[in-house]
């Protein structure tokens, strides 16, 4: 069975599901990989603009690294792994498209740095979030120390970490970790009306506004400001930005092309 299914709707949207239900959809160096080919797939496709991660089946959207596999290796291939998954989980917070996580159920361990990865959550009712690995005499490994507390505070994150407390959607959703809380049977339908409201937006200004947002998180204030005009003067110069502009003025919708 894949461990990544990957389809396309409109040509426009990509939805990647992690696809190992029977095992929570823990991720295998296999899915990795496969996970890796096909981000760097969709990064070369100009007519994918944004990205939905979800999980298969109703129980995990990803419940971390696989559990089983640690079990097997050597030291070697584990630090191995934890280079590599921090590579990808690095290469997914920046990927240049919006990425959205529709978090279908448990996202625990490396499955909650994915959705700390993404630029939006959407989060079924049953979703859970977790870094559950000191419950194994370890710690995370692919940025859950630290986007977790850049993105919630340190409070919380300790409180997350120290205690392996798993934050319910609703919770989530009151902390500003997750946009939405849905049904779970409208969870797809929610997350593919966000990525409608994306395709709205030029391409080069959200790959641009994504950059800021992270860049300007590391940043004093004044280099973050500087930044931020800069990216706009250069973006007024586009023909994107002339077209949006006539657009308005026309009071028609705007055809963007990426440049
Ligand atoms: N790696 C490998 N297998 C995993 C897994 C993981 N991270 N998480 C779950 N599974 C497997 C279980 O071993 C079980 O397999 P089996 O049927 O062959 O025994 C199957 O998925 C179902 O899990 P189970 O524990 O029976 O379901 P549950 O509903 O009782 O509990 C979880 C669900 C997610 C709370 C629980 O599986 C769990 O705590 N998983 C580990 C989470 C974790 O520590 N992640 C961080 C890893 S560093």
């Amino acid at each position: 069975m894949d461990p990544l299914l990957y389809e396309t709707r409109d040509d426009q949207i990509a939805i990647l599901t992690f696809n190992r239900p029977d095992k929570m959809n823990a991720l295998s160096t296999a899915l990795l990989r496969q996970l890796d080919d096909t981000l760097h797939q969709i990064e070369a496709d100009p007519a994918i603009r944004v990205v939905i991660l979800t999980g298969a089946g109703e129980k995990a959207f990803v419940a971390g690294a696989d559990i089983g596999e640690y079990a097997g290796q050597t030291f070697a291939q584990f630090v191995d792994y934890q280079l590599n998954a921090r590579r990808l989980f690095d290469y997914l917070a920046g990927f240049p498209k919006p990425v959205i996580g529709a978090i279908n159920g448990y996202a625990l361990g490396g499955g909650f740095e994915i959705a700390l990865c993404c630029d939006v959550l959407i989060a079924s009712r049953s979703a859970q979030f977790g870094l559950p690995e000191g419950l194994l005499g370890l710690s995370p490994g692919g940025g859950g120390t630290q986007r977790l507390t850049r993105a919630v505070g340190r409070y919380v994150a300790a409180d997350v970490l120290l205690s392996a407390r798993r934050l319910k959607a609703d919770y989530a959703y009151q902390l500003g970790l997750v946009a939405e809380v849905t049904e779970p049977d409208q969870l797809m339908d929610r997350a593919l009306a966000k990525a409608g409201y994306m395709l709205r937006v030029a391409p080069l200004s959200i790959r641009e506004m994504k950059r800021l947002i992270r860049q300007g998180l590391d940043s004093s204030i004044e280099a973050a400001l500087s930044l931020e005009q800069e990216v706009l003067f250069r973006l007024y110069n586009t023909a994107d930005a002339a077209e949006g502009i006539r657009a308005f003025v026309d009071k028609r919708d705007a055809q963007f092309k990426g440049e």
